[in-house]
C-alpha cells in the first residue's frame, strides 16, 4: 500500500493542508537534518529540517534567493501556473527575491520604521485600534464567531494599513488576495492574476499619493518623499515594497495571534498562571513562535554551487526551503520535549523570524503588536473558549503560511 506521506520512490511529501500539523513537523524533523522532498504539484526541492542547518543555510551566501538560479524554473520543469510560485516572488526587484548590495540598499530605503525604538512610538495607535475592535464584537460576545477574521485579522491589517495608508475599506478584499495566493492552493495561474490586481492597486494608491503628497503622513507618503530626493525608490519598487510589507504586515501576525490564542485555550493551566503572574505574556509569545511558527517553511532559496551539509550534496541549480516548523523540534537546540508547550522553556532560541540577511524587519512591530492586543483581548473576555473542540479546528494551509480556515470561538459563554 503507498505511504501518504511518500511518493513512489520514498521522497517525503510537503502537503499544502496536513492532517495534523504537529505530527507532520515531526515527520519531517525526523527525515532532516536535510532531506528531498516533494512539494504539491511534484516539484521536487531540499528541505532544512533541523534548527543548526536551517541557520547555516539562511546565512550562506552560496545560496541565493533570485529565481535565476533555479535550474528547473529556467528550464521550464516548474508549470507556469503552479500555485506555489505565489509564494516566491520572481520578479528580482522584491525584497525578498534579491540579495548581496541590491538587497541592503531596499532594505535600508524601507526597514528604518520598524526598528524596536520607532515602533514603540505606535503604542497607543495599536491600542485605539485593538479597543475599537473589541468593541465592535461586544454585541455578539455570547455567539459563535470566527475571532480570526472579527478580531485576530482584523487588528493587524489595521495597523499595517493606518501605517501605510490604505483605505479601511480595501483590508478585507487585500486580506482575502493575500490569503489565497499564500495557502498555495489556488487554481493554476491564479496567483498571476491576483499579482496582477495587487500591482494596480498599489500603483494606485502611490499615484494618487504623489499627485496629493502635501495631505498625507504615512510611510507610503515618505517613500514617495524620499524617491523625490533622488536616491530613494522608483515608483516600481515603492509598489513592490507596499506588496510585500502590507502583505508581510498582517498575515504572519494574524498567525500568530491566532496561535498563541489557540494554544492558550487548549493548554488551560498556563493561561491561569499568565492570569496569576508566573509566567508573561512575552514567554508565551516566543514560546508559540517556536511551537507553532505563523510561517511553517518559507520557500526558496537556490544553490549556486554544489554545496555540502547536513551530509546531503546539494546541487547548484537546486531550490531548499526552510522548514521552521520542523526546525522547531529539534530536541538539539530545544530539549527533549519539543512536542510540548512550555512557556517556561529555557533551551534554545527559535529562529521563526528567519536568520541572517532576510531576517524579519517587522519583528519588533509583530511582538509588540502581540503584547498589546492579547493581553487586551483577554482582559475584555476572560472567559473566551473554543466554540468546537481544538481537533476540529480546519487548517487552511501549513505551507510557507500556517493558518486556519476558521476559528471560532464564544467570547463571552
Ligand atoms: C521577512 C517571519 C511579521 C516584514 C521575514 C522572514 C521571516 C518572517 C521568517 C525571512 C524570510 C526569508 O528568510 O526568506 C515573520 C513572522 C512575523 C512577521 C513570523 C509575525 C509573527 C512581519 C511584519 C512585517 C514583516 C509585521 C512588516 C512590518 C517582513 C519583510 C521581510 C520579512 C519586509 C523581508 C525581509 C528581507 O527579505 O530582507 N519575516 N514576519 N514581517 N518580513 Fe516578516
Amino acid at each position: 500500500m503507498s505511504c501518504p506521506h511518500q511518493a513512489a520512490d520514498g521522497v517525503p511529501l510537503i502537503h499544502a493542508v496536513p492532517d495534523d500539523v504537529q505530527a507532520d513537523r515531526e515527520r519531517l524533523y525526523r527525515a532532516g537534518p536535510v532531506t528531498r522532498v516533494e512539494l504539491p504539484g511534484g516539484v521536487r526541492a531540499w528541505a532544512t529540517t533541523h534548527h543548526e542547518v536551517s541557520k547555516a543555510t539562511l546565512n550562506d551566501p552560496r545560496f541565493r534567493k533570485s529565481v535565476d538560479h533555479w535550474a528547473d524554473y529556467q528550464e521550464g520543469r516548474v508549470p507556469e501556473g503552479w500555485p506555489l510560485l505565489g509564494t516566491i516572488p520572481t520578479d528580482n526587484t522584491n525584497m525578498l527575491a534579491l540579495d548581496g548590495a541590491a538587497h541592503r540598499r531596499l532594505r535600508q530605503l524601507t526597514a528604518g520604521p520598524f526598528s524596536a525604538r520607532r515602533v514603540e512610538r505606535l503604542r497607543p495607535r495599536i491600542e485605539r485600534i485593538t479597543r475599537l475592535a473589541l468593541d465592535a464584537l461586544e454585541p455578539r460576545a455570547s455567539e459563535t464567531l470566527d475571532l480570526k477574521s472579527e478580531f485576530t485579522f482584523r487588528v493587524p491589517m489595521a495597523v499595517i494599513g493606518e501605517l501605510y495608508g490604505v483605505s479601511e475599506a480595501e483590508y478585507e478584499n487585500l486580506g482575502e488576495m493575500y490569503a489565497k495566493l499564500f495557502s498555495g492552493t489556488t487554481e493554476e495561474g491564479e496567483h498571476l492574476r491576483i499579482y496582477g490586481t495587487l500591482f494596480q492597486y498599489f500603483g494606485e494608491l502611490v499615484a494618487r499619493k504623489r499627485a496629493t503628497l502635501d495631505e498625507h503622513d504615512d510611510f507610503t507618503a515618505d517613500l514617495i518623499r524620499a524617491s523625490e530626493d533622488g536616491d530613494g525608490l522608483d515608483d516600481t519598487e515603492i509598489v513592490l515594497t507596499l506588496l510585500t510589507v502590507v502583505a508581510a504586515g498582517h498575515e504572519t501576525t494574524v498567525n500568530l495571534l491566532t496561535n498563541v490564542v489557540r494554544a492558550l485555550l487548549a493548554h488551560p493551566e498556563q493561561l491561569e498562571r499568565l492570569r496569576g503572574g508566573e509566567v508573561t505574556w512575552e514567554a508565551v509569545v516566543e514560546e508559540t513562535l517556536r511551537y507553532d511558527p505563523p510561517n511553517n517553511l518559507m520557500m526558496f532559496r537556490f544553490a549556486t554551487e554544489d554545496v555540502e551539509i547536513g551530509g546531503r550534496t546539494i546541487q547548484k541549480g537546486e531550490a531548499l526551503l526552510t522548514h521552521y516548523g520542523a526546525a522547531s523540534r529539534d530536541r538539539a537546540e530545544f530539549g527533549e520535549d519539543p512536542e510540548v508547550f512550555d512557556p517556561d522553556r529555557e533551551k534554545g532560541r527559535h529562529i521563526s523570524f528567519g536568520y541572517g540577511p532576510h531576517i524579519c524587519p517587522g519583528a519588533p512591530l509583530s511582538r509588540l503588536e502581540a503584547g498589546i492586543i492579547l493581553p487586551m483581548l483577554f482582559e475584555r473576555f476572560p472567559d473566551l473558549g473554543l466554540a468546537v473542540p481544538d481537533e476540529e479546528l480546519e487548517v487552511a494551509s501549513a505551507l510557507s503560511v500556517n493558518s486556519l480556515k476558521a476559528f471560532p470561538v464564544v467570547l463571552r459563554p
